[in-house]
C-alpha cells in the first residue's frame, strides 16, 4: 500500500516514520510512505500556499491551486486510490472503520493548516476523517494517527497477527488486563489463574475479565453489547 502525505511541514514526519513498528513495515517494504512538500506543486515565485479568506474574518485559508495540482499528479496508474483530507468536520475515525482502508492500494492523505483549505477542494476529495471532536493546529498529527492505525492491520506489520485481533474494539469490548513479570508487585498479584497454564481457564477468564473492563470504563459501549 501506498501512502501519499501531503503537508507544509514535511519534518514533522520524520521521526514518526523512522520509529518503531511503522519505521520497520516501511524498512520491509510493507508499506511505502511518500512524503509530499505542498509548496513543490506552486508556481508562484513566492510559493504561497496561503491567502487571506473572502469575506473577511481572521487566519489564512489554504489555496487551491497546489493542492488541486498534487491531487491530480500523485495518483499512481492503475492503482486503487483514495484521497482523503483530514479535517475536524470529517467523519470519526473508529476502529471499526479502519479494515475498509485496506482495499485501497494508495492513500492520498491531504493535512491541512491555518484555516483549513479552500472549500472548493472538496470536489477533489474523496472523503473527510476527523480524529475527534477537538481542533488541532494541522492535519499531520491526525494523518499520523490514521497511518499508523491502518498500518497495524496489514499481515507482517505487528508481530503476532492475533493480538491485533484482541486489541480494544476489535470485537467491541475494551482488552482484558494484561500483566507481567513479577508475580508480586508492592503488594499486588497477578491474578492466579493467569498462573495455572489451563488455556481453557485463562480464556474464560479474560473474556469475562473484557466485559469487566469495558462495563466499567465505558459504558457506553457496554450500552452497545447489551452484555
Ligand atoms: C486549525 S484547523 C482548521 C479548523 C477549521 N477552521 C474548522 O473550524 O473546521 C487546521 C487543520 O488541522 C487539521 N485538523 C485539526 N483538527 C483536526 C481533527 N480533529 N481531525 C483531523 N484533522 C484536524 C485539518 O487538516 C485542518 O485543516
Amino acid at each position: 500500500m501506498i501512502f501519499d502525505l501531503l503537508t507544509i511541514f514535511p519534518e514533522i514526519f520524520t521521526s514518526p516514520l523512522q520509529a518503531s513498528l511503522l519505521g520497520k513495515a516501511i524498512q520491509k517494504k510493507l508499506v511505502q510512505v511518500r512524503v509530499h512538500d505542498i509548496r513543490t506543486f506552486t508556481t508562484d515565485k513566492h510559493h504561497r500556499v496561503d491567502d487571506i479568506p473572502y469575506g473577511g474574518g481572521p487566519g489564512m485559508v489554504m489555496k487551491p491551486e497546489p493542492l488541486v495540482a498534487a491531487l491530480e499528479s500523485l495518483p499512481v496508474p492503475d492503482k486503487k486510490v483514495r484521497r482523503i483530507y483530514l479535517s475536524p468536520q470529517g467523519r470519526r475515525l473508529e476502529q471499526g472503520i479502519l479494515s475498509n482502508y485496506l482495499q485501497y492500494e494508495q492513500l492520498i492523505l491531504l493535512c491541512g493548516r491555518y484555516e483549513g483549505v479552500d472549500a472548493r477542494v472538496e470536489h477533489w476529495i474523496d472523503e473527510e476523517i476527523s480524529i475527534g471532536d477537538y481542533v488541532l493546529m494541522g492535519g499531520e498529527l491526525p494523518a499520523l494517527v490514521f497511518l499508523e492505525a491502518l498500518v497495524r492491520l496489514i499481515p507482517g506489520v505487528v508481530g503476532k497477527e492475533e493480538s491485533v485481533r484482541h486489541d480494544s474494539f476489535s470485537a467491541g469490548l475494551l482488552e482484558y488486563p494484561q500483566y507481567t513479570r513479577p508475580e508480586e508487585f508492592r503488594g499486588h498479584q497477578v491474578p492466579e489463574v493467569l498462573l495455572s497454564g489451563d488455556h481453557q481457564k485463562i480464556e474464560s477468564w479474560r473474556q469475562q475479565a473484557a466485559q469487566e473492563v469495558t462495563a466499567r470504563k465505558r459504558q457506553d459501549l457496554r450500552r452497545g453489547l447489551k452484555f
